[in-house]
């Protein structure tokens, strides 16, 4: 668990990075709230956060929940409280130049918008999300941002950690998947681990990190595993706001999964051209792999 959480607060603290803790994109109010959550497989315990204001590393403070108190998920200013007992520094911004000018870019863009009616409204948002996106202000895979980490050692212990700045220019408050536990990461000390990124509203309606971890108790690959979450998304895809023109999902969301044997799969709605990756490190060391992806195309 020490070595997953080191890995990803490495992330958090890139001020280029902007997916996750400093530097992440932030709400629609240009707050940066961030989420996070951690499983221990042996101990059989787990600690997350959410809309966490001022704290660079939000999975050092969910490993905290974890170890420290009986609960799983503190939020908002509770859960700031809760990091600077624990003796977090709470800054009063975690915007840097980069992701606040990236907001107030997106501001300029949108306020003209506004007074639309809001199916106009919903459609006009996608649409110049997807020319930020084209113009290079923002990483395509950084909309959603997200890094989730899973390790497992050679007794088959197994652990997670899912961290996030969770969808740029959210509605504040909104909570994505990362820090639920059997949505944006669950982990079964018995099994195995998953864990998600891309958007984090379709894994919540399915709760699709438990649901590949199950899969996998009845026997399934990861990767076997991992398609049936995506087919189960695909299946309850069904408003237009969320289909593009071949009637499949406008969006991507992958699944990172590792069983206690060391068998592993990254598997994504869509990989064009190979370019969905996941990072593997075992005995023959740090690579990146391509995922499987459910569908042609792109989303
Ligand atoms: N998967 C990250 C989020 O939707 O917040």
């Amino acid at each position: 668990m020490d070595a997953l959480i080191a890995g990803v607060t490495i992330v958090e603290l890139d001020p280029e990075d902007t997916s996750v803790g400093y530097g992440g994109l932030p709400n629609a109010d240009g707050v940066v709230q961030l989420d996070a959550s951690c499983m221990h497989g042996p101990r059989k315990r787990a600690g997350a956060v959410a809309a966490l204001e001022g704290v660079r590393n939000p999975s050092l403070v969910a490993q905290k929940v974890m170890d420290q108190t009986d609960h799983h998920l503190l939020v908002g200013p509770g859960a700031q409280v809760f990091a600077r007992n624990m003796g977090f520094t709470i800054e009063d911004d975690l915007n840097t130049d980069r992701s606040r000018r990236t907001w107030l870019e997106w501001k300029r863009r949108t306020t003209p918008l506004l007074y639309l009616d809001p199916d106009r409204r919903e459609l006009a948002m996608r649409r110049l999300e997807r020319e930020m996106i084209t113009e290079g202000l923002i990483e395509e895979n950084h909309f959603y941002g997200t890094i989730n980490c899973n390790g497992v050692n050679a007794r088959g212990e197994i652990c997670g950690v899912t961290t996030t700045s969770g969808l740029a220019w959210k509605i504040p408050g909104r909570v994505g998947d990362s820090p639920i536990l059997g949505a944006g990461l669950y982990v079964d000390g018995e099994i195995g681990a998953a864990g998600s990124t891309g958007r984090g509203e379709a894994s919540l309606y399915s709760l699709c990190s438990f649901l590949i971890v199950e899969e996998m108790r009845r026997g399934k690959h990861p990767k076997d595993a991992g398609l049936e979450a995506l087919r189960r998304i695909q299946a309850a895809t069904i408003e237009q706001r969320l289909l593009n023109e071949r009637g499949t999902p406008n969006f991507n969301i992958n699944f990172y999964i590792l069983n206690r044997r060391g068998e592993y799969a990254g598997v994504a709605m869509y990989s064009p051209d190979g370019r969905q990756q996941f990072a593997v490190c075992d005995e023959k060391g740090p690579r990146l792999e391509v995922s499987t992806p459910l569908l042609e195309g792109s989303a």
